[in-house]
């Protein structure tokens, strides 16, 4: 999709050549646009006339379609009620507008925010997002859907003409100016989002941990990012002897990647490391998981799927002032006669023994030996992103994302930042006794506690491995994906993720004293 910015007045507006100009109204303010002190604002006029007349409420998502307009030169008119105008009344309406209209015949569109949009740069960013997301379309394993598409588009055509090309976002001049760096963020942005989306959808036999090796090392080929992909004998002679416990039951070989931004300005700078869950497919192992939706595990590797979509959008943004690594240790989870047993104790990168007493619980048995990893870079903090437990799914369900660290400073950094990018997370516990659950007889901590609380104690076992930076951990698993008729990956936490680099990773996070 290409995306263009472009100043529109209320007068010039008129006779700007779009097939499609979705002009957005707040509710409540049609009526009050004309004023005699300034120059006639012809389009408002024009436009209080219309909803005056059909009587239009400017409510989220609301249109109307004006199929022969006059007065102007586009080919169509839509008002689209964007509520109050808030960031996500915008994000909502834009939506709904581009999923209805995407499988019609218009190749261009323009949306038009007026004056009365004071926070352009917020429409700007929540528009493009909220049509990007809207359009997204999965085809790897499914080439029909493109065709179908271009069928219900009615465009005889071939299939390249079929469907939108380019939007482009209008509004008065002044504003404009200071949106050209919002442009540069959101349209980056989204194509991170999209890289996660993506990966996330693949079927776990089109997305295998060598796969997501490959688009690491495809990101370091077309960018400044470092990338290495180790195999089993390196990650063996590492000492990750939890990570490769998941992985032994499975005939695909693990992946543990490593990949690296650094800023033209941030030559000495200590990075934030991010690590991502890369579970491609989880059975569950010996402590098999029952039959019914198991084929959502194929999302178990959403955490990763963020990362690499960080990654994709900090090399299309290039901003100079990040130092980033990103660690995705990778692997099925399967039962075979090979596989690991609950009962089984391994060791850990750290030194750590651990009880595994749930082969189910494999997520934080990967994560761990990359915690102890990220030591190495001697982060400013760690965050680690992982479709971890169903447990966070009871507590917060698939709005906001579980959050625990332990460090304010960077807990309250996220928050903010999930707030402002409307990708939202909320704070969780991590009281000591919490970690009562997972003391074992057998090894130095169990791998899972009883059924209560059972995101804390996930929580609390990585902490263990966290105790000298400060690090946060974000549990995805309501959030990475839906289920049901829209099934399919949501590609959060890359919003978030990036709002959190590029404006409130500034503040050096100091290590608390180890708990
Ligand atoms: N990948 C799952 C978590 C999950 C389950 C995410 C359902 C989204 C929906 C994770 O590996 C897992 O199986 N966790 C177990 C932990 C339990 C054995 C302590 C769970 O949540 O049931
Ligand atoms: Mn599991
Ligand atoms: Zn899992």
């Amino acid at each position: 999709m290409n995306f263009d910015l472009k100043t529109l007045t209320h007068s010039t507006a008129l006779t700007h050549k779009t097939d499609l100009m979705v002009i957005a109204v707040k509710s409540g303010v049609q009526k009050a646009t004309t004023s005699k002190s300034s120059p006639i604002p012809v389009l408002s006029q024009y436009l209080s006339s219309i909803q005056a007349e059909e009587s239009f409420e400017a409510k989220t998502g609301k249109t109307l379609l004006i199929l022969k307009p006059l007065h102007v030169q586009a080919k169509r008119i839509m008002l689209l009620g964007v509520g109050d105008g808030s960031a996500a009344q915008i994000r909502k309406a834009v939506n709904t507008c581009f999923s209805s209209i995407k499988s019609l015949k218009y190749k261009e569109v323009t949306v038009y925010f007026d004056d009365s949009f004071t926070e352009f740069d917020k429409a700007i960013r929540n528009s493009i997002i909220a049509v990007t997301d809207s359009l997204y379309l999965y085809t790897k394993t499914k080439p029909s859907a493109k065709t179908e598409h271009s069928k219900t588009s009615k465009n005889p055509d071939s299939s390249s003409s079929a469907g939108l090309i380019s939007v482009t976002l209008a509004g008065a001049s002044a504003k404009l100016v200071s949106s050209k760096n919002v442009f540069d963020e959101v349209t980056a942005l989204c194509e991170g989002v999209e890289l996660a989306k993506e990966w996330g959808n693949r079927p776990p036999n089109y997305a295998t941990p060598t796969h997501l090796g490959q688009v690491a090392q495809n990101l370091g080929k077309t960018s400044g990012i470092k990338v290495n992909v180790m195999g089993p004998k390196e990650v063996e002679k590492l000492g990750m002897g939890s990570f490769m416990s998941v992985s032994q039951g499975s005939s695909e070989p693990l992946r543990f990647i490593s990949m690296e931004y650094r800023g033209a300005r941030a030559k000495t700078s200590e990075p934030i490391v991010l690590i991502g869950k890369g579970i491609t497919f989880d059975t569950g192992g010996i402590s098999l998981k029952p039959g019914a939706g198991m084929d959502e595990m194929k999302f178990d590797m959403c955490g990763a799927a963020s990362v690499l979509g960080v990654f994709k959008s900090l090399s299309v943004l290039k901003p100079a002032d990040l130092h980033v690594v990103g660690l995705i240790p990778t692997c099925e989870n399967m039962p075979d006669g090979g596989a690991v047993k609950p009962g089984d104790v391994v060791t850990s990168m750290s030194g750590q023994t651990i009880e595994i007493l749930n082969t189910d619980a494999e997520g934080r048995l990967i994560l761990c030996d990359a915690l102890t990893y990220a030591k190495r870079f001697k982060p400013k903090a760690v965050i680690d992103i992982a479709t971890l437990t169903g447990a966070c799914v009871i507590a917060l369900g698939h709005v906001r994302s579980g959050l625990f660290s332990n460090n304010d400073t960077l807990a309250s950094a996220l928050e903010k930042a999930g707030e402002d990018s409307l990708d939202t997370c909320w704070r969780m516990p991590l009281d000591d006794e919490y970690a009562e659950a997972l003391k074992s007889n057998f090894a130095d901590v169990a791998n899972v506690g009883d059924r209560a609380a059972g995101s804390v104690t996930a929580a609390k076992f990585l902490q263990r491995f966290a105790n000298d930076f400060a690090w946060a951990h974000l549990d995805i698993a309501g959030t990475a994906w839906k289920s049901g008729g829209a099934k399919g990956s949501t590609g959060r936490p890359v919003g978030l993720l990036m709002e959190f680099l590029l404006r409130h990773s500034k503040n050096a996070m100091k290590p608390k004293s180890a708990k």
